[in-house]
């Protein structure tokens, strides 16, 4: 049997480390406060469970991103991907940095358009664009990628219709070494399809072609995987100018690239398997120089979507009961689980304990608030037995959570966001019964 022994308390800086001297796992962290504030201060204003943004988190990220790639070429532009955060206060931190919007359906488009984004600066990706936001889209100029054949059908319609000639952009899918293949989006390079969906294209009147898109998947943790893209897209890029005969306006790689988060099938921590951002642009470096020296090189697009966001993101939880499970397991009930954590299926956050606790490291699951089996934060963590009401911190939780939370049975808790000043903000409030019942008769 597996030894645990006392845990000694090693204190650096903020958050501060317990550390014990059993396996791996059996490291456990400390921290009392998020950018300077309390967690104490929060719950008790904002109650538990709550999650908290780092506004200077998400603007260095931004700014180490666009200064990477910048840096090696500087006609690039971020298209801020909505549907991995699209609260409005986080998506207006990356509009004041400069990005543009990135949105796959006619409910994000109309998000962007109200915060003040015009259509020409929205990218509108998706595989399914209702008739009604295309017709939007359209007469606000936006940039359409197309997905299907029936999608340039729609299109070639309503620019008839709206006496236009439409410039869309053509999302492809191909083999970057990246498996499972998404080729569900988009039209397969290998195969011909794309070259069908281009020569469709132009054979309409009422078409041309801006750019070429991709998003080879998320989380790609194999950077070299963009320099392969790259390279495809940028061949296929000269073969539909070739075909057209005129020069294309963009390439938009997509996002994907990862954040210092745990996949739980990975072996190595993220401080180990995760590129950062300059070995990301390092793997692209190479296919860039090439179309930097064209007279007109193409606008460089990137829709970085998780890298950006989810390391700004946690979320404060609390034990609200003790159990001892049958076969010998300590388990805590928290206040919050996957109904407001989807992600945890497939990583494993950072835990931390907002107070030091001693005690030996035991085995423990902790499970959610909901009355589905299914709902597990994480099935075996190593931590000193927790009192009732400890507080939980857990990260990252920004990509993803607060867009594919669901409200089941608990209502969605309340959202703030820490500025640089250290100003605690509210930028969603939690719900109430109104909310719900408003929507019904
Ligand atoms: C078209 C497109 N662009 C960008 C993103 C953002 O991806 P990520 O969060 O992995 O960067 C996604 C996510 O699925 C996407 O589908």
């Amino acid at each position: 049997m597996t030894q645990y022994s006392k845990p000694s308390i090693v204190k650096i800086g903020n958050p501060l480390y317990l550390k014990h001297g059993a396996s791996a796992q059996s490291y456990q962290f400390v921290r009392d406060s998020i950018e300077g504030v309390l967690i104490s201060d929060l719950v008790e204003k904002f109650g538990s469970p709550l999650f908290v943004f780092s506004k200077t988190t998400l603007q260095k990220k931004y700014r180490e991103a666009k200064a990477a790639i910048g840096a090696i070429y500087p006609n690039v532009t971020f298209g801020w991907s909505y549907k991995t955060n699209y609260l409005n206060a986080i998506c207006q931190v990356f509009h004041n940095e400069g990005a543009i919007a990135e949105v796959v359906s006619g409910f994000e488009y109309e998000k962007a358009r109200a915060l003040g984004v015009a259509g020409k600066n929205i990218i509108f990706n998706g595989p399914y664009k209702s008739k009604k936001s295309l017709e939007l889209a359209i007469a606000e100029n936006a940039q359409i990628h197309v997905d299907h054949l029936d999608e340039i059908s729609d299109i070639e319609e309503i620019a008839k219709s709206q006496n236009k000639k439409v410039k869309v952009g053509i999302r492809i899918n191909f083999n970057a070494g990246i498996y499972p293949i998404w080729s569900r989006f988009g039209f397969n390079l290998e195969s011909g399809q794309a070259l069908v969906a281009v020569n469709r294209i132009l054979r309409s009147e009422h078409l041309e072609i801006g750019g070429i898109h991709s998003h080879i998947g998320t989380f790609i943790i194999d950077a070299n995987a963009y320099g392969r893209a790259l390279e495809k897209m940028i061949k296929f890029m000269a073969e539909v100018e070739n075909l057209a005969g005129y020069e294309l306006d963009f390439l938009d790689l997509g996002g994907g690239f990862a954040s210092k988060s745990n996949l739980k099938t990975s072996y190595q921590a993220p401080e180990i398997n995760v590129p950062s951002i300059e070995d990301y642009a390092k793997a692209i470096a190479k296919p860039l120089q090439i179309l930097a020296q064209r007279k007109n090189p193409p606008k460089l697009i990137l829709e970085l979507g998780r890298h950006l966001v989810d390391e700004a993101g946690f979320l404060i939880t609390s034990v609200v009961a003790e159990k001892l499970l049958t076969d010998g397991r300590r388990s805590y009930v928290l206040d919050a689980g996957v109904n407001l954590l989807y992600t945890s299926t497939w990583y494993k956050f950072k835990i931390e304990l907002e107070s030091e606790v001693s005690g030996i490291a035991e085995p423990s699951i902790l499970f959610g608030p909901l009355c589905m089996n299914i709902d597990v934060v994480d099935e075996a963590i190593l931590l000193p037995r927790l009192k009732r009401f400890q507080r939980l911190i857990l990260s990252p939780v920004g990509a993803y959570n607060v867009t594919q939370w669901m409200q089941f049975i608990q209502y969605r808790p309340a959202v703030v966001l820490i500025d640089e000043n250290g100003a605690v903000k509210v930028i969603r409030r939690a719900e109430n019964l109104d909310d719900i019942n408003n929507m019904e008769s």
